[in-house]
């Protein structure tokens, strides 16, 4: 018998999925994915919601240095998005060799693989860009993205302590980094 999950979707659907490089026409799907983590409010270090047209800016300005995919299904399209981006935002060449990563799966679909599966992509694009190193920031409170990040080879560098303002409370700040050297 085909394994489902608790929704009845049958546990194989993972299969279907492609990952692919982000188009401009992606950004409806992505902001949808967003926003609803961001509204959440529990997961992401983001308290702002995206519109379709800022997604949209964003997707079209984002470095050809990164790496920015997404992962669809023949039925639902995007379901999942993944982006690893340039650690500097100021002008210096001191972080040319670094890249730091956000991973949003639709809540329907997680926990089939589907994050681990796009990392694997992402790390190979981001090898063959000479990238050698990958730092992210996590919230504390956010343990499923901790365990996520550590299954794929992160490890913790560091806390700040409350440097997270949620609301009327402050939460700590995990920094993970991984090498993507051999
Ligand atoms: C974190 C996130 C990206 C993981 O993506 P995913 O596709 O669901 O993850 P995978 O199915 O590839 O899971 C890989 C591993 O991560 C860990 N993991 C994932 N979800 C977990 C959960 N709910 N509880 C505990 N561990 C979990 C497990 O070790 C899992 O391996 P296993 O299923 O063999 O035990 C996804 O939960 C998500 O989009 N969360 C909301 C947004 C977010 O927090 N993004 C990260 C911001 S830093």
């Amino acid at each position: 018998m085909t394994p489902v999950t608790a929704d009845g979707r049958a546990r194989g659907s993972r299969d279907a999925v492609v990952i692919r490089r982000v188009r401009p026409a992606d950004a409806a799907a992505i902001s949808c994915i967003l926003n609803a983590v961001i509204e959440n409010g529990s997961f992401s270090l983001l308290d702002t919601p995206f519109s379709e047209p800022e997604e949209r800016e964003y997707i079209e300005r984002f470095s050809a240095r990164g790496v920015f995919n997404v992962a669809e299904n023949r039925t639902e399209g995007v379901v999942a998005f993944q982006s690893l981006e340039p650690y500097a935002s100021v002008k210096t060449h001191a972080f040319d060799h670094m890249l730091t990563m956000g991973t949003y799966v639709a809540d329907r679909h997680r926990r089939e693989g589907i994050g681990t599966r796009m990392a694997a992509v992402a790390f190979a694009e981001a090898r063959q860009g000479g990238h050698e190193k990958i730092i992210t920031e996590i919230r504390a409170d956010n343990q499923t993205s901790l365990r996520f990040h550590q299954g794929l080879g992160f490890v913790v560098v560091g806390v700040a302590h409350g440097a997270v303002r949620v609301g009327d409370r402050c939460v700590d700040l995990v920094i993970v980094e991984k090498s993507l050297q051999p």
